[in-house]
């Protein structure tokens, strides 16, 4: 089969599409003929070995995925051979078969083609776990988005916008902050030209937001915390911008502030019939229309790699989807 593999922590060019042998399912898992492969920045950051979690060498990243099941191994029952489903996989979806526990597996729900149920899991599941479990976002709260058209990003725009709260989108241009827009945010700032924490403040009576959602941290992560409500929430989900932030600890003390962190890809093992339930409530908000899986790009897996290194450098907005054919 055809797959881009990674032989070695290191640089995303490093990565090669080449010919790789086809996986055999072991007891309790499934090979799935993948169809739809959608990219996420843990992926950039698991081929450079600076990501939490380290797959045996050699890998295919691409941690969700679509498409059908080929073949069961001993004792899996809940899936059958010719199954459209989803998966989160954690890597191997950028090759035409991916192996991996049938746990891991959810049916593909209905409306969805191979490529939204690709672009689902991972970021409306960070989103959900995020804003109603852990800030408990409340109806009518004042929601503040960084990254805001970003995937985590533009899924936290929705999921808050259905939990009933108004939602501030944060981005680095017009454009971005126009797709943020169209995806339901009620305001925007360019915190590349404004500063972040006086609108804030103007757009929310001078309160501050509620909820913050950081998954970019760098030089904004200080200037969101300011600009968080007093007994409000900040969320700590990434550092795309490559900084871990360090934070003056007074700002959590002077207005009883609440530091949150979020680790979805943990919460889920550890909590497994939760994470269900927010995929039920996921699923049916996709059927009403309030979800719209933001597919900005359709590419090849030639273009994968290429894909990967334009999300690391700050070069996509919304979600890249890579189909691999029937
Ligand atoms: N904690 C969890 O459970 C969890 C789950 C999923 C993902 N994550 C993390 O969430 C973060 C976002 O993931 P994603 O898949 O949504 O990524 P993404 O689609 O690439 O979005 C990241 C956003 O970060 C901003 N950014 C600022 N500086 C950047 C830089 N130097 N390079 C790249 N982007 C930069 C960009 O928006 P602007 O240009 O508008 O600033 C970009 O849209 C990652 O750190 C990821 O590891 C965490």
């Amino acid at each position: 089969m055809k797959a881009l593999m990674c032989h070695a922590f290191g640089p995303i060019s490093d990565l090669r599409l080449e010919q790789a042998p086809d996986p055999l399912p072991g007891p309790g898992q499934v090979v799935v003929r993948v169809r739809a492969c959608s990219l996420n920045f843990p992926d950039a950051l698991i081929v450079q070995g600076r990501y939490q979690v380290k797959p045996a060498l050699p890998f295919s990243p691409g941690a969700e995925f679509a498409g059908v099941v080929e073949s069961l191994g001993e004792g899996v029952r809940h899936v059958r051979v010719g199954d459209a489903v989803v998966a989160f996989a954690g890597h191997g979806g950028l090759a035409e078969r991916c192996v991996l526990d049938a746990a891991r597996l959810l049916p593909l729900p209905a409306g969805m083609d191979f490529a939204q149920g690709a672009a689902f899991v991972l970021t409306y599941g960070t989103a959900l776990h995020a804003l109603r479990r852990i800030a408990e976002l409340r109806e009518g709260q004042t929601l503040l988005v960084l990254g805001a058209a970003g995937g985590v990003g533009l899924a936290a725009v929705e999921v808050g916008k259905a939990l009933g709260a108004r939602v501030i989108a944060a981005a680095s241009s017009a454009s971005r902050l126009e797709l943020a827009a169209r995806h339901g945010a009620d305001a925007g700032i360019d915190y590349a030209t404004q500063d972040l924490r006086q609108r804030v403040l103007e757009l929310s009576e001078g309160r501050g937001a509620d909820v913050v959602l950081d998954p970019v941290g760098g030089p904004y992560a200080e200037k969101a915390l300011r600009a968080t409500a007093w007994r409000g929430s900040y969320l700590v989900v990434g550092f795309a911008a490559g900084e871990i932030p360090r934070m003056p600890l007074n700002l959590v003390l002077l207005q009883e502030r609440r530091l949150l962190g979020v680790y979805w890809g943990e919460a889920l093992q550890r909590e497994p019939v939760a994470h269900l339930r927010d995929m039920e409530q996921l699923v049916a908000w996709f059927s009403e229309g309030r979800l719209r899986p933001p597919i900005t790009e359709r590419v090849g897996l030639d273009a994968a790699l290429d894909a990967l290194q334009r999300m690391a450098a700050r070069g996509v907005m919304g979600k890249v989807v890579v189909e691999l054919g029937a």
